[in-house]
């Protein structure tokens, strides 16, 4: 069908529903038009932005009949922070959609005619649920501010005042960070020009312990760590500083750090296990939620004591080790070795034994696992948002693990992958469920089990 519209065309469009990605899908007699801050229920003006072979883009410009159950957006950035893309959107409608997502990807890039799906698991908490928050200097009339991109800017970081995905102490460190800023005439850096000092703030938080550390990123060149570690020193939470020099013009935080003050890392708490928290080390950003991913992978592991577990991308071993006490043995696999590092010193402070982590790529290094530790009679698979690779696929389902549990963190790839598993490797599609970890945004985690047979 040629495309019945053109770049810059300006029409009105009635949003059926929430694609995987945030943005509304609406229909011009069945080619579909992505529509960045549409949502489901209403009928936008929109503006046409790039045209494709099977499909267009728009940016809603008004809403000229609401359909789409909508709240007051608590927040003073929103809409122009790029942080939250749906706070003005009902919670129950976010969910309904998120679910519809999930569902959808099944059918469609997974070929299930009937997706055993759960209900959606809804967040405990709507805001001040993120335990680390990542923000960009950036230069105002008054000094330096920190804050976030304005949406669908690379160029532009905006000056907030309070977000509400972080807590009291997350803003009030901010807060106090750009107060020493201002109050010692530094630059923020100018990401256009590469000149200024002060790059981006990272604030991670222990939620169930109360400890936080800072990591502060310049370029290079002198730092006052004594007036930045003071600074700080009215929170008694703050038991981790360090400094890291970014000298590329990548925006990037995870670099190698010098710790200015304090313990090297802070402790965070999951399913009544402690865990270690390095600047660099990967750590579920929504804590409480974690916690309920963690305990439906569990319940989808079935362990009788009996098991050999292998933990695939691992992380600081988190679901691992809290699986070890139900398994008689754990391997994981992990490609940070920092993370590894935290894996190990994980086991250790929780008294477990049962549990091995080694770093490697898990395409790469499941085959030597397999020479070491056996073949496994369940395998947690945890990768990032690309799903599992070809060979980490095949690799895995040539040891034939009786179960499969898979946590994803993106409905489309764990779709393509459930396909692959159930079409060539014997593997049934059991159980789904998602989980909103991350409120007023368009991510989505699921936890699917698959078996043998
Ligand atoms: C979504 S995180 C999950 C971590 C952990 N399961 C958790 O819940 O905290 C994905 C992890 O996979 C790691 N990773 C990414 N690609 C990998 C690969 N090819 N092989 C092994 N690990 C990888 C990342 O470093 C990250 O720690």
């Amino acid at each position: 069908m040629a495309a019945p519209v053109r770049p810059d065309d300006e029409l009105d469009l009635r949003i059926e529903s929430l694609a995987y990605g945030g943005n509304g899908v609406a229909r011009l007699n069945g080619f579909v038009v992505f529509v960045r801050r549409g949502l489901p229920g209403d009928v936008v003006r929109a503006r046409v932005t790039r045209v494709k072979r099977n499909h267009a883009e728009a940016l809603a410009l008004e809403v000229v009949e609401a359909g789409a159950p909508r709240v007051d957006a608590p927040c003073e950035h929103y809409p122009a922070c790029g942080g939250c893309r749906f706070q003005d959107l009902a919670y129950e409608a976010q969910l309904e959609a998120k679910a519809a997502q999930v569902d959808e990807a099944f059918r469609r890039i997974g070929r299930v005619d009937d997706p055993p799906l759960e209900p959606i698991v809804p967040a405990e908490s709507q805001f001040h649920y993120r335990n680390k928050m990542e923000y960009s200097f950036t230069a105002t009339p008054d000094g330096p501010a920190l804050g976030f991109h304005r949406a669908g800017r690379w160029d532009e970081v905006l000056d907030i005042g309070k977000c509400w995905l972080t807590t009291n102490l997350g803003n009030a460190i901010r807060a106090a960070v750009r107060d020493w800023a201002r109050a010692n005439t530094l630059q923020a850096y100018d990401q256009a020009e590469h000149t200024g000092f002060l790059r981006h703030l990272v604030v991670r938080e222990g939620r169930n312990t109360n400890q936080a550390l800072v990591q502060l990123v310049t370029a290079p060149g002198r730092l006052d760590a004594d007036g930045f570690v003071a600074a700080l020193e009215r929170f008694p939470e703050v038991r981790s500083i360090h400094w890291s020099v970014n000298d590329r013009p990548a925006e990037v935080t995870n670099l190698p750090t010098q710790l200015l003050h304090g313990v090297d890392a802070i402790e965070e708490e999951l399913c009544g296990l402690r865990f270690r928290v390095r600047p660099n080390a990967f750590l579920q950003t929504n804590t409480a939620m974690a916690e309920r991913i963690y305990e439906l992978a569990r319940e989808f592991a079935g362990l009788t004591g009996e098991e050999s577990v292998y933990d695939l991308y691992c992380g600081i071993g988190t679901i691992g080790l809290m699986m070890a006490r139900d398994a008689l043995t754990v391997w994981g696999i992990e490609v940070s070795e920092e993370s590894v590092a935290c894996a190990l010193e994980n086991a250790d402070l929780n008294g477990i034994a049962n549990a091995a982590f080694y770093a490697g790529e898990v395409g790469e290094a499941i085959d030597d696992l397999r020479e070491r530790a056996g073949t496994p009679d369940v395998a947690v698979v945890d990768p990032p948002r690309a799903g599992l690779s070809g060979k980490a696929l095949r690799r895995l389902a040539r040891l034939e693990p009786q179960r499969i549990v898979y946590v994803s963190c993106n409905p489309t790839t764990l779709a393509g992958n459930v396909k692959e598993l159930e079409a060539e490797w014997g593997y049934r599609f059991m159980r789904a469920r998602p989980v909103d970890m991350f409120p007023h945004t368009p991510h989505i985690e699921t936890v699917a089990l698959l078996e043998r047979g």
